[in-house]
């Protein structure tokens, strides 16, 4: 690509048509996505930003099955609450389509005969799980069984859900068909391979070598370490009877692995984009100036760094990614984020119940976005992000501007007077801005760049503090005139700068300025509003968050907690004896402290009425030493001694273990005295 690009084609990942889009989605891509694309179009720059449902895949057929329906009607309905979420929150796709459409279909089917023709496919044969009652063979995720790692039963053929292992369907003992109920057998499939090992020395040297300066360091790191460990050939069809059909006669009944044909879906809707404008897609996929970039969360990094790329290389006519910046995951109130388990914010539920404060969201998930690591959002931040943040700077400031211009000048701009050394200051400040931002955004640093826009809010604010406008208007009115444009300005900049963070407040920004939107070329500048212009009626930008509304919220998520909890199963009888032959007294906590080098062990003096010892305890991510001295806990005092990390550890205390691992000592209602059975 060359320096500067003529276009740029911008993707974000595809999302699963089998469930509505959550928080996690919008702050790991598509937000991000948004506003680099937003920036983009600011700054003039010829853009396309495309997006649709991936409507392929074994959990749509899954989830058709559980609900007793098709999975085109599973896809159809999801599609729709999908597509209106993205448009309720500004996502400003060109085009938002769908890989179960026709176009999808056709070029699918003709990038796999391209690849076909030139030979670049390698055929196999292998066993695979079969149902015999189902007729069909299984793919992973209908394979069910216990898990070889942790020994739970309900592991899936490639995952078990308990232990997060990852396992290939062979490894599940006493496997299961998740259609029948019946016990699969092998049987030979033919399928059509992807040689990636054949293109690891390109895929070295392009990635490894081109771009270990530009990648962000979590996806270069993927791919490096996918690379070192050696690359696979990687089936590329499938035998199931919903996706889009290989284009082979013998391959009657499979179909094309669904991340074969998702990333194809970005050029189908590029085409899709093509029809409804009467643009040529071609260029923005096809010319050396264009800029190509995937927004995608880390699960996909190697589809879109390594399978994709390979393929796009192979067709031989496309461009390949310039960048790909991956983000890392948002957990949700210190859990990962669950569709099956409901452990989401659902964005067409907070639509429900934070009507028209889209921005806010955006501007919490920008500002706390998982960019360099996994995050965790709560509603306590997301209160205190915009009571403290986007009430309390750029609101107030907005505000104030506009009610003293109100009050002073009946709503019109006033003259900019003489400068003093601070407002020169202050117009140089706002000057450089622009281009502050600008440079974090080309680089994906979007929380950084929030930052820095919301910096001209605090800018304002200071300087309408360090002025004080209030209190020189009889004395002094020709000084306030000045301020009061100076500020007025300011107040443009952000809506100027803000329309890719804050669309919808930049929007209202705007009609309260009585300004068009602007491009970029003039941001930072002093001169968005001209003097004797009359503006709109000051309104509030944003509304306080009460703690009632942040405590529902929470509440929610215990009851969804709670609806997921299942009490482990009953342990195996045992016999009276057993019990007597166990030692339980209450202590009494001497002293505590952190074991050196470890995270989790608290080294504890423990008063057991019969002697003071030492038991070494898992609970230091819970308690900090200091509080539990004094305390009273449960410990069984016959265990046999065990040796941790050099130190030997006399007995055990007690714990009683939340769903969520959270751990709570078991103490007397009243203190006893240390030595007391329990029994
Ligand atoms: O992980 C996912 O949700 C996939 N549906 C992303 C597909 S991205 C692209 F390749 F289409
Ligand atoms: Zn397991």
């Amino acid at each position: 690509m060359s320096k500067t690009p003529s276009r740029y084609t911008l993707t974000a990942a595809l999302p699963y048509a089998n469930g509505p889009v959550h928080i996690g989605h919008l702050a790991g891509v598509y937000v991000p996505a948004d506003i680099y694309a937003r920036f983009l179009r600011s700054n003039d720059k010829d853009v396309l930003f495309v997006c649709g449902s991936d409507e392929h895949g074994v959990p749509i057929t899954i989830r058709a099955k559980k609900e007793g329906v098709t999975p085109q009607q599973i896809v159809d309905k999801y599609h729709g609450i999908i597509k209106k979420s993205f448009a309720d929150f500004g996502i400003s796709f060109d085009i938002y389509s769908r890989t179960s459409s026709q176009t999808h279909a056709e070029t699918a089917s003709e990038f796999f005969t391209d690849l076909h023709n030139k030979g670049e496919f390698v055929e196999k044969v292998a066993e695979q799980y079969y149902d015999p009652k189902a007729e069909q063979f299984l793919a992973d995720r209908y394979i069910v069984g216990t898990c070889p790692s942790c020994g739970k039963d309900g592991a899936y053929g490639d995952q078990c859900e308990s232990c997060g292992s990852t396992l290939n369907a062979t490894e599940l003992i006493n496997p299961t068909s998740a259609l029948s109920g019946e016990t699969p057998i092998f049987k030979e499939t033919k399928h059509w391979y992807l040689p990636l090992d054949k293109y690891e020395p390109w895929l070295k040297e392009w990635i490894v070598e081109g771009h270990k300066k530009d990648w962000k360091s979590n996806v270069y790191g993927q791919c490096k370490s996918w690379i070192d460990q050696g690359l696979q050939p990687r089936a590329v069809t499938r035998d199931l009877d919903w996706g889009v059909p290989v284009p082979l006669k013998e391959a009657a009944g499979k179909v094309l692995y669904v991340w074969f044909d998702a990333p194809i879906g970005y050029i189908s809707a590029s085409k899709d984009w093509s029809t409804a404008t009467g643009k040529d897609w071609e260029p923005y996929w096809k010319s050396d100036d264009t800029k190509l970039l995937h927004f995608i969360g880390k699960d996909n990094i190697v589809f879109h760094c390594i399978i994709f790329p390979s393929m796009l290389k192979q067709h031989g006519e496309y461009i390949l990614p310039d960048n790909v910046p991956a983000n890392e995951f948002l957990n949700l109130e210190g859990n990962k984020i669950s569709t099956s388990k409901n452990w989401a914010v659902w964005l067409h539920e907070y639509l429900e119940e934070f009507p028209d404060q889209q921005d806010v969201l955006r501007y919490v998930l920008t500002a706390n976005a998982p960019e360099t690591k996994d995050n965790d959002f709560t509603w306590k931040d997301f209160q205190a992000r915009n009571n403290n943040e986007l009430v309390a700077i750029l609101g107030n400031f907005v505000n104030r501007a506009l009610v003293l211009t109100h009050k002073y000048y009946e709503g019109v701009v006033p003259e900019l007077g003489e400068l003093t050394a601070q407002d020169k200051d202050v117009l140089k400040q706002l000057s450089e801005l622009p281009s502050k931002i600008s440079n974090s955004i080309e680089k994906y640093r979007f929380r950084e760049a929030l930052g820095i826009y919301m910096d001209v809010a605090r800018l304002g604010n200071k300087y309408l503090a360090d002025t004080e406008p209030w209190k020189l208007i009889k004395e002094e009115p020709k000084r306030v005139e000045t301020i009061m444009h100076i500020a007025l300005q300011i107040a443009a900049n952000l809506a100027v700068l803000g329309e890719p963070f804050l669309p919808h407040t930049a929007k209202k920004l705007f009609n309260l300025l009585s300004l068009e939107p602007q491009t970029w070329d003039r941001g930072g500048s002093d001169q968005l509003l001209a003097a004797g212009l009359k503006l709109n009626k000051a309104e509030l930008l944003f509304v306080k968050i009460e703690d009632k509304q942040v405590e529902e919220q929470v509440n929610k998520l215990e009851a969804t907690k709670l609806a997921n909890t299942e009490a482990e199963p009953q342990k195996d009888e045992i016999a009276f004896d057993d019990f007597v032959k166990m030692d339980i007294r209450v202590g009494t906590v001497i002293s505590a402290e952190k074991m050196k080098k470890s995270k989790k062990l608290l080294k504890i003096q423990v008063d057991t009425g019969v002697d003071t010892r030492t038991i070494l305890s898992g609970i230091a991510q819970y308690f900090e030493p200091e509080d539990i001295i004094g305390k009273q806990v449960s410990v069984l005092i016959n265990l046999a001694p065990r040796k941790m990390m050099g130190e030997v550890s006399e007995g055990m205390i007690l714990m009683a273990e939340d769903a969520d691992g959270t751990l709570q000592m078991i103490s007397p209602s009243e203190n006893v005295k240390s030595g007391s059975l329990i029994n």
